[in-house]
């Protein structure tokens, strides 16, 4: 069991850069298979979930490994006769194992995925995923619980309406019609920076997207030939850039993010200047400032929507924020069913939150009330193990976040972040006593 160790109290000041954003280098790594010519993603942080798609990618016969200075790019080459199932113990172990459903029907014209896994937030279907492909000639089985996609010849493109905006099978639906003959139309598709950043590392290798950003996607297939290859960066990891955000309005000073354009967490900064803290925009980079005597302003009413509404990642980091603010708020969920999970955690450190369905109601402080208190709490997924950490940053006392190996799902080194803009937070060693 991992342990995070945080003593709430000091206040923050610094500059911090976000990462890659794990949620497109995620689709990226399986879109590498789509490439015959080497790939290259720079600047791949050492996450959890990085770590499980190299082994996929492995497990499957592709050649995916780090290089350059110190590890720090991924260099991918095309693998010869691939396999076309993925290993139940990979599926289980992260969503993002979905993005191989699409690059394995076109490499190998059978993919076998067991049902994937990732944080438990609600029932996560991949009807849409399959839905689409079944439009552009898949055939799909189901049984227990993997589905087998097969294909004749082909995928065909194809206009497709998804039903609701989902950032995943978007970018499945995105992979497929790149190799798929003829042009496929995407309607209602998801408006994410990732979809864009995935979009341009396909056109870099030799792909015809446009629209990507918008509802409507267009995309001119080989027609089953491979892409070429490529060089690409990765955009920044939004959610990540709220997360430091958030750590200057939960513990007061100021925060600079670097390298990450205000754009694309805007709802969650306008959110951040409702509440009292003052916020810098640039082009390329934007500061938070609180000061720590003056209390912060509650009274919201959030909902987490699809972009460019704000993220639904970054909503257990709102409810974080608005636990010490003065005034009662709710936050709305509209995409899962369980992103609150971190309510327990919550209690436990002396908030009074609720949930009621997806929202969740935060009493938030009155002026005589003391801060949240030491303790120790569970992170239950990864974003609500970052907003743990994030209240422990307000808390008066030491607060242990158990079962943390959730977040390095999605952050290298939250703890090493935090504590490099003065926080006292870090990960206890493996063997070390989590009571001292
Ligand atoms: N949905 C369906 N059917 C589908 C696909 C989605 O009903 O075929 C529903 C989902 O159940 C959910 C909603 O649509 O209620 C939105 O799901 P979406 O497909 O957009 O999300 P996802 O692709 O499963 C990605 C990120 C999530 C992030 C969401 C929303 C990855 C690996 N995951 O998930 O990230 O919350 O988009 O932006 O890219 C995280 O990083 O912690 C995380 C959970």
């Amino acid at each position: 069991m991992e342990y995070i160790r945080v003593t709430g109290g000091r206040t923050l000041c610094g500059t911090v850069r976000p990462a890659a954003a794990k949620n497109s280098v995620l689709p990226l790594l399986a879109a590498t298979l789509l490439c015959g010519e080497p790939c290259t993603l720079r600047d791949v942080p050492r996450l959890k979930d990085v770590e499980t798609s190299l082994a996929l990618l492995a497990a499957v016969g592709a050649d995916a490994v780090r290089g350059g200075p110190g590890g720090r790019h991924i260099v991918t080459r095309p693998g010869r006769a691939l396999c076309g199932t993925v290993p139940a113990e990979l599926a289980g172990a992260m969503r993002g194992s979905v993005f191989y459903l699409a690059p394995l029907l076109i490499r190998t014209g059978c993919a076998v995925l067991p049902l994937p896994g990732g944080c438990r937030l609600g029932p996560r279907p991949i009807d849409i995923h399959l839905a689409g492909l079944a439009a552009m000639g898949a055939r799909i089985e189901m049984s227990g619980s993997a589905v087998t996609l097969r294909r004749r010849g082909s995928l065909q493109g194809t206009e497709f309406t998804l039903r609701l905006p989902s950032v995943g099978a978007t970018l499945t639906l995105m992979m497929a019609a790149c190799c798929a003959a003829g042009t496929t139309t995407l309607h209602g598709a998801a408006r994410e920076p990732e979809i864009v950043d995935t979009a341009a590392f396909l056109n870099a290798a030799g792909a015809e997207i446009s629209g990507a950003g918008t509802a409507c996607i267009r995309i001119r297939g080989t027609g089953g030939a491979l892409l070429g290859g490529c060089e690409h960066s990765v955009l920044p990891d939004r959610i990540a850039a709220a997360t430091y955000a958030a750590a200057a309005a939960v513990a007061g000073g100021s925060v600079t993010v670097e390298g990450c354009p205000p754009d694309y967490l805007a709802a969650f900064l306008d959110f951040l200047d409702q509440t009292g803290c003052t916020v810098l925009r640039g082009k390329n980079g934007f500061s938070v400032t609180r000061c720590p005597s003056r209390p912060l302003r509650g009274g919201c009413d959030l909902v987490a929507a699809a972009y460019p509404g704000l993220a639904t990642d970054a909503a257990p980091l709102a409810a974080a924020v608005l636990l010490g603010a003065e005034g009662p708020s709710r936050i709305y969920d509209g995409l899962f069913q369980n992103r609150f999970a971190c309510a327990e955690g919550f209690a436990a450190l002396g908030a009074d939150v609720c949930t009621e369905g997806r929202t969740l109601a935060i009493a938030g402080r009155e002026a005589e009330n003391t801060p949240l208190h030491g303790g120790t709490v569970r992170a239950p997924d990864l974003r609500g193990g970052a907003a743990l950490v994030l209240a422990a940053l307000g808390a008066r006392g030491t607060v242990l976040v158990a079962d943390a190996g959730h977040i390095r799902r999605g952050y290298a080194d939250l703890p090493g972040d935090l504590a490099s803009i003065g926080a006292d937070c870090r990960t206890l060693c493996p063997g070390e006593n989590p009571g001292c």
